[in-house]
């Protein structure tokens, strides 16, 4: 049987490489090896790591980091259009996405070189280039840590929204997701309407559109602009891109003729923050003075990307405080400029 270590550093088990310590941390590939690894009273903090790609460590730990390291790929089912595959949770994202090319099952296609694994996919509903894992998703299987029992979720248990889930909200650290099941098409639907996805491939001189061809587009937009983990520390998008009212969004746009919003079906607008950022800085906290940009900004070894305004960077020894804080100091002068709040996605620890 497994055994919890004590005081071990998370930093290899996080993309921002923060250095902050777990009291105790133990991995498991089952569910009896958690249940047995769960301590009898109900007193410790439970804490479930996935590539540790979508969180910022801003202190220890005080409590039990179980890394989830459920392997497994199967078809569970097929019918005319559809093939079930369940996934265990502890599978790469991007050796998942590999694999349903490599058999031609079509739908994650546009999701291709997320970090992370396969069983944080639903906790914020990953999505890119148009589009999101709830349109490939089937059902999960997630244990209760309290309960210690195995509860099914199916697409309308989860209430996926924009980076958003109930295990985000009403379920935050209740649940350990085991596996998840996603039914891919054999017949594939592309998207290609996201703008960079349609330049990308006539830049490649793509004459059949494929699975293959739109999977590598989509590979080479995101090398192209966000940093590498194993370079540079970062979590992705720090924050969410934010909704607006049509109505804020005309007083935005008669301010800032530039700047760069979406429509959405139900008739309010999602605003770019990566240029929101870029177009505040740190002279803009003080009132009167012109605004430089938050772009490429560096203070210590904290910074935003200087491709990517929405991408907080650690360039080495940054603390997950000094992230944070710098976050603060981005969310105040957005909201003093644009008088629009943004929300992080970074899960905050
Ligand atoms: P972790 O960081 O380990 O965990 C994230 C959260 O999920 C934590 O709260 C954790 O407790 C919980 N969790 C993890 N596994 C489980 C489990 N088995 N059961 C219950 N809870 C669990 N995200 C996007 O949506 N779209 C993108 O395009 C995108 N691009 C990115 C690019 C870069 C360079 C980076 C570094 C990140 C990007 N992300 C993106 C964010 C991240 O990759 C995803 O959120 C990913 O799903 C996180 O997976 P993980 O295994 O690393 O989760
Ligand atoms: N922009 C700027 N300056 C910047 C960055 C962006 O002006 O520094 C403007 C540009 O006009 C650009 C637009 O914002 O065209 C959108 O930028 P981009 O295409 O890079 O996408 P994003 O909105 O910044 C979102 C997701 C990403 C996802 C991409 C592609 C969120 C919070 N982020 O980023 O997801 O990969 O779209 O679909 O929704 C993540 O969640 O971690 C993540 C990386």
């Amino acid at each position: 049987m497994k055994a919890l270590t004590e005081n071990i550093s998370l930093r290899p088990y996080n993309s921002f490489g923060i250095d902050a310590k777990a009291r105790w941390f133990g991995s498991f590939s089952d569910v009896e090896q958690l249940a047995s690894l769960l301590p009898s009273d109900s007193g410790h903090r439970t804490f479930i790591l996935g590539g540790g790609s979508n969180i910022l460590l801003t202190r220890d730990f005080d409590g039990i980091v179980f890394k989830n390291e459920i392997k497994g790929i199967t078809e569970v089912h097929e019918d005319e259009e559809h093939v079930y595959i369940k996934v265990g949770a502890g599978e790469n994202w991007h050796e998942f996405v590999l694999h349903c090319l490599h058999r031609n099952w079509a739908g994650v296609e546009n999701l291709a070189l997320i970090p992370g694994n396969v069983g944080a996919s639903p906790m914020q509903n990953i999505g890119a280039y148009g589009v999101e894992l709830a349109e490939v998703f089937w059902n999960l299987e997630a244990f209760h840590i309290k309960d210690k029992k195995a509860v099914t979720f199916t697409l309308s248990d989860c209430d996926f929204g924009y980076r958003d889930s109930v295990f985000k909200n009403k379920y935050r650290d209740q649940f350990a997701i085991l596996n998840v099941t996603f039914r891919l098409r054999k017949k594939p639907i592309y998207h290609t309407s996201y703008g960079a996805i349609q330049q990308e491939l006539e830049k490649m001189e793509v004459r059949e559109l494929s699975i293959h061809a739109i999977a590598k587009a989509v590979i080479s937009i995101r090398s192209s602009k966000l940093p590498d983990p194993k370079v540079v520390g970062n979590a992705g998008s720090f924050f969410k891109n934010p909704e607006v009212t049509q109505s804020k969004f005309e007083l935005l746009k008669a301010q800032f003729p530039d700047i760069v919003a979406y429509s959405l079906v139900n008739g309010n607008y999602k605003i770019a923050a990566g240029w929101m950022i870029e177009h505040t800085g740190p002279r803009a906290e003080r009132r009167g003075q012109p605004s430089l940009s938050w772009k490429g900004f560096r203070e210590g070894d904290a910074g935003v990307h200087p491709k990517q305004a929405l991408v907080l960077v650690n360039y080495g020894n940054a603390t997950g405080k000094s992230i944070y804080d710098l976050s603060e100091r981005i969310m105040k002068s957005v909201e003093e400029k644009f008088d629009v709040i943004l929300e992080r996605e970074v899960n905050v620890i």
